[in-house]
């Protein structure tokens, strides 16, 4: 493993779930994290548990993904000492809905495709210059099985899904003389507070993962940590992750 010591790693949408875990499990190995979100008083708290915890700097601020103009602002108004980024982790995103297209309300559909799609693009545009100039950097997309298999009243989520994977592999080989590497990680079924925004009820969002384990936050983060620690002359490009009951985005075995 290389050592991501003193590396810094910027996060979006780290209020939550696999964001969240991610600043941990990097502030763990000793990186030090910027963490954003647009629920600021949570990153807040998040970064001065990482610097109690940790030892590690921590920096923490709101950034709504949409907003190409706040994106540029705040990597732009970076203080010094944070504005050499090593890695970043593209992990803002959500669903909303489960419906049959024909049957889906499309008010969801903007802020699917703002948030999961123009988002990653928003600030891989932002912070590559800086790596690019350095000569040095890792972008790590999260991605998502819906990003590898279309499946049903997910019509939209899987296009912004399958649109990561496709940024992902042509930024690759854009970059491919830079000395920048791209991975995606794509997880099937995650348990964090994805279903209940999803689906926008508790009870709803418990039966996604009803009679089997489902995969964590930190399981995901482990991947992203992985990718982010190998050699210098490795790139993981893709690394998916799944359940141990899951076989595919449709089928999993629940008891
Ligand atoms: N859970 C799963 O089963 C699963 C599986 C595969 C992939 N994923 C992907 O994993 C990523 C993280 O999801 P999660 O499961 O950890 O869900 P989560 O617990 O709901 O966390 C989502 C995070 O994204 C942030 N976010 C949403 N919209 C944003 C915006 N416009 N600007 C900035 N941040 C925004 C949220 O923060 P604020 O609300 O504070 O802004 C939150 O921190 C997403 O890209 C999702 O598609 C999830």
């Amino acid at each position: 493993m290389e050592s991501l010591k003193g590396k810094i790693v910027f996060i979006t949408g780290a209020s939550s779930g696999i964001g969240k875990s991610c600043a941990y499990a990097f502030a763990k190995e000793g990186a030090n994290v910027i963490i954003s979100a647009r629920r600021v008083e949570i990153v807040k708290e998040v970064a001065k548990d990482i610097i109690e915890k940790f030892g590690v700097k921590a920096h923490a601020f709101k950034l709504d993904v949409r907003n190409r103009e706040e994106i540029l602002k705040a990597v732009s108004n970076l203080p010094e000492e944070w504005k050499a980024i090593d890695v970043l982790v593209n992990n803002a995103g959500l669903a909303l809905g489960l419906n049959k297209f024909h049957e889906d309300d499309p008010t969801g559909w903007d802020e699917m495709i703002d948030t999961n799609v123009k988002g990653v693009l928003f600030v891989a545009n932002a912070i590559l210059p800086g790596m690019i100039e350095r000569k040095f950097g890792h972008i790590i997309n999260i991605g998502s099985i819906a990003g590898r298999e279309a499946y049903p009243k997910g019509a939209v989520y899987c296009a912004t899904k399958h649109a990561v994977d496709a940024i992902t592999r042509s930024l690759r080989m854009d970059v491919i003389d830079k000395n920048i590497l791209v991975s995606t990680v794509d997880s099937g079924l995650v348990e964090t507070n994805f279903s209940n925004i999803r689906l926008g009820d508790p009870e709803k969002a418990k039966n996604v993962y009803k009679g089997l384990t489902p995969l964590t936050g930190d399981d995901v983060a482990d991947a992203v940590v992985f990718c982010a620690s190998r050699p210098a002359h490795v790139n993981i490009a893709e690394i998916t992750l799944l359940a141990a009951r899951q076989a595919s985005a449709t089928i999993s075995y629940r008891e």
